[in-house]
């Protein structure tokens, strides 16, 4: 490796970074991360942070999970690649299919559509979804409807869904028949509701009438995460997701669970449709299928939606959909390793656990400093914390403030998320009650700092 002097001077200069400008990337450059232990990550100049962005909501088992890097050196050894195009497959995938079928079984899905991540694993939905239509005689359901705030990743469908402005308008025109309902967000919405409660059923109105004014006939399928996550960590009120499956039902209509973060542990559940008790007819899952030591991700599909598949003699259920990487044998062999690990490690318990005790220390925060307008958490290792610069107008912080929090808080030992006037923490889920109290330390420096 080329010495640090070579990476400073190198850093953002040869690349672009997705999610930023490239001039900001320039003139700010990026921490450059060398290494990692357990929960922590080292920097170039040797500090070692607690990594309370977890990756990117996937190392859930922390960076230090040996069996899982493991069984990546062994797979590569005995089979690096082979597809699983039409009329052929290998033994790893077979076998993680299988316990992904044990593993989801209780949200009623039991076949896996393999992918390299989290968009693909919505482009996979969505188009299965207009299929699934087709196979049961009914090609006109051709629209989806997604929630404002909801993030779907970075495929054109996916950000056609996508509900934030910022990863759309650059890349318009969309996919053209998506439509988005408000958001379950108790802080900011248009009904200026903050009974979490009394919002849910009116977003869950807003949904209704938009299938009225739509014609349910004309559409596919309604995608929300269990927990509104990258839109900045938005639980709703439980009786949302219930309500929305019950509507969706009554319209024919699938409901597709984006669980690209909430899966595998993270809301203190195994999943955030069984978080809420509601079955779905599709979900997305990527992320820490690997605790993102390998691109991997699946769509998981129920029974019902596989036997209109299986069963179809008309031909319209042949998939012309895949990737490459589809059921990557080194990603299988991870996934098989990191589903031991969880279900040993029982990471939701722990996630149940620190995530209260986070969601309290931030609290804290909030009584202690008028820079915190909001904080949001309360469903295992996934907290938000909105700051303004105002709190009666709610008038979101600026940049230059937040940056300073992020600064102050990194250099106290911990790396958050900033996403526009959000701090969004998503540690690993072995994270210690010690390293929770950390989090919320070093955030407290962070926000005395400005
Ligand atoms: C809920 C959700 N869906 C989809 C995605 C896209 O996943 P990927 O970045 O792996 O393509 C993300 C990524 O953060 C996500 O949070």
């Amino acid at each position: 490796m080329k010495d640090s002097n070579f990476l400073k001077e190198n850093n953002a200069r040869h690349m672009w970074h997705p999610m930023t400008h490239p001039a900001d990337s320039l003139a700010n450059p990026p921490t450059i991360v060398t290494g990692a232990n357990g929960v922590r990550i080292t920097d170039v100049d040797g500090h070692e942070v607690i990594d309370a962005v977890g990756g990117l909501w996937n190392v859930n088992l922390g960076f230090s999970c040996r069996p899982v890097k493991d069984a990546i050196a062994r797979q590569l050894d005995v089979l690096p690649y082979y597809s699983t195009f039409r009329g052929a497959t290998n033994d790893a995938v077979i076998e993680l299919s299988y316990q992904l079928k044990d593993f989801f079984a209780e949200d009623g899905l039991t076949r896996a559509f393999f992918t390299s991540g989290g968009s693909d694993s919505i482009e996979t939905a969505l188009r299965l979804a207009r299929q699934y239509h087709k196979v049961c005689g009914e090609p006109g359901r051709v629209k989806f409807l997604s929630l404002k705030k909801g993030y779907h990743g970075t495929h054109i469908g996916g950000a056609s869904i996508n509900g934030n402005a910022n990863f759309r308008t650059a890349y318009e025109p969309l996919l053209p028949g998506c439509y988005h309902i408000p958001a379950p967000y108790p802080y900011r919405n248009p009904f200026n509701e903050t009974d979490p409660e009394k919002l849910a059923e009116l977003c869950a109105t807003a949904l209704e009438d938009e299938i009225a004014f739509q014609g349910a006939g004309t559409i596919a399928a309604f995608i929300m995460e269990p927990v509104l996550g990258a839109g900045g960590v938005i639980p709703p009120h439980k009786s949302f997701m219930p309500r929305v499956r019950e509507i969706c039902d009554r319209n024919d209509i699938l409901l597709i669970a984006d669980e690209v973060i909430t899966a595998f542990g993270r809301t203190g559940s195994w999943t955030g449709c069984r978080h809420w008790g509601v079955k779905p007819d599709m979900a997305c899952i990527a992320k820490a299928i690997t605790n993102g030591y390998f691109p991997f991700g699946a769509t998981m599909i129920s029974d019902s939606v596989a036997e209109a598949f299986e069963n179809d003699t008309s031909g319209l259920a042949a998939i012309g959909h895949g990737y490459t990487y589809s059921g990557h044998p080194v990603g299988a062999a991870a996934a098989v390793a990191c589903l031991a690990e969880t279900a040993r490690l029982r990471v939701n318990e722990n996630a149940a656990a620190r995530g209260a005790e986070l969601f309290e220390g931030l609290q804290g925060l909030k009584a202690r400093h008028d820079l915190v307008g909001d904080v949001r958490g309360g469903h295992g290792l996934m907290c938000a914390v909105e700051l303004v610069s105002d709190r009666a107008s709610k008038t979101p912080i600026d940049k230059k403030t937040i940056a300073r929090v992020h600064e102050t808080t990194y250099r106290e030992g911990v790396m958050i998320r900033v996403s526009g006037p959000n701090i969004i923490l998503s540690p690993p889920l072995v994270l210690s009650a010690e390293e929770t109290g950390k989090i919320v330390d070093a955030l407290d420096a962070g926000l005395n700092s400005v």
